[in-house]
């Protein structure tokens, strides 16, 4: 799709954003029959202070917000968060679009790090398709029966 834009979100958009991410994450709930996850309980004042910390970028069509990812570089480690894709906008590659904007704006970052559910063996497969690796699997420290896995991307240069 030629006419969806990738632009950093500013403070006006974190309430879309918020409500896209409750939608986006209802599949993934539905998926693991577990809807006592992070990303649908997430209050705007936690969103807020994220955005003290992290740069947002949303997907644009039409006027409306399709898509989101966050992102924090701290030295040459950049951490990305919260991929998002609205339901009906999936599986056009624009999740890959977003992670793909990620590293064009991180163009000296050595690792991009991330971390996802075990069980989502298509975000998996996302994330290994744009060169991401899985590093670790680990138990969620709120939730001792999600296991998590810690995924990462080296840049060789
Ligand atoms: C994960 C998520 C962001 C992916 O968004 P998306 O826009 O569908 O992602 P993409 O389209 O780039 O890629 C997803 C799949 O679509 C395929 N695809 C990409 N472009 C395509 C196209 N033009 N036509 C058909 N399929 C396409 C990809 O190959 C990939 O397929 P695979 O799963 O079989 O490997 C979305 O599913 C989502 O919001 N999920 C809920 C929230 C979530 O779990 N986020 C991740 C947290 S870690």
């Amino acid at each position: 799709m030629t006419d969806i834009t990738i632009e950093q979100a500013n403070l006006q958009d974190l309430k879309e954003i918020l409500q896209l991410q409750k939608e986006a994450f209802v599949t993934e709930a539905e998926s693991h029959g577990n809807y006592d996850i992070e990303p649908l309980k997430q209050t705007y004042e936690s969103i807020l202070s994220e955005f003290q910390t992290h740069l947002f970028l949303k997907a644009m069509y039409e006027n409306k917000i399709i898509g989101s990812v966050k992102y924090r570089a701290i030295t040459d480690i950049v951490w990305v968060g919260k991929l998002i894709v609205n339901p009906l906008f999936r599986k056009r590659g624009i999740g890959r679009r977003l992670l793909t904007e990620v590293e064009n704006l991180n163009p000296d970052a050595a690792k991009f790090q991330l971390f996802t559910a075990a069980l989502s063996i298509h975000n998996i497969r996302l994330y290994e398709s744009v060169g991401y690796e899985v590093h670790s699997t680990y138990k969620d420290e709120n939730q001792s029966d999600l296991e998590m896995v810690e995924m990462i991307k080296l840049i060789n240069r």
